[in-house]
């Protein structure tokens, strides 16, 4: 099987540290008014928090690039909505939307980046821990991205481990590297469909808000 080619984390870098978004919780800088509506408006960064600088647990920092279906062409301004549970294992301690959860529009190369916590498995530890993605735009049906995984997490299954390398460089097992104040960082790109998914009630959080 293909395995996948690791992309250094630090081809960008992050701006979290030196241009002051230590403290960017909102998710949307602008266009107050169709906040967490299915388009979340032009001021959506593309990067950003997803937890803030005070939750538990160790940083992470993710970035990648999001693609046209063809593989090739980065997609610019595609939203991309991403939620994970806390080091509790757990989405929220009340039934409705992740408390973790942010909403990202790609740069005009089709790049985001988030800072946040590594999220924990849920509490009965059967299920890896992971990111979950949704993707879209005017133009992009609104549609589930991979889930991002965890080269190092003992709970993968055969089965994740399988279809992950059989999307090749949109692999979505990732390998996380520690860096400086215990930072794992990580690329996580992603392959859009040409055709949208149905999403379920309890999942449509990141359409509906
Ligand atoms: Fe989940």
């Amino acid at each position: 099987m293909t395995t996948y080619t690791w992309t250094a984390p630090t081809r960008r870098g992050f701006l979290f540290a030196s241009a002051g978004l230590a403290g960017l919780g909102a998710v949307f800088a602008t266009d107050g008014a169709r906040a967490c509506d299915k388009h979340p408006g032009p001021g959506a960064p593309s990067e950003g928090r997803i937890a803030g600088p005070d939750e538990p647990g160790e940083p992470m920092e993710i970035e990648g690039t999001v693609y046209r279906p063809d593989g090739v062409t980065p997609a610019a301004g595609v939203v991309l909505y991403a939620y994970h549970t806390g080091v509790d294992g757990l989405y929220a301690a009340t039934p409705g939307p992740p408390r973790l959860r942010a909403w990202f529009r790609t740069d005009p190369r089709g790049r985001y980046a988030y800072r946040t916590i590594r999220p924990a498995a849920y509490p009965e530890r059967r299920f890896a821990a992971h990111v979950h993605t949704q993707l879209w735009s005017d133009t992009v049906p609104a549609q589930w991205g991979t889930d991002l995984l965890f080269a190092d997490d003992p709970l993968l299954s055969a089965g994740q481990r399988r279809e992950s390398e059989a999307l090749a460089r949109f692999a979505n097992i990732r390998p996380l590297v520690r860096g400086p104040g215990g930072v794992w960082r990580g690329v996580h790109d992603l392959r859009l469909k040409t055709t949208g998914d149905h999403f379920e009630d309890n999942t449509r959080h990141g359409l509906q808000g």
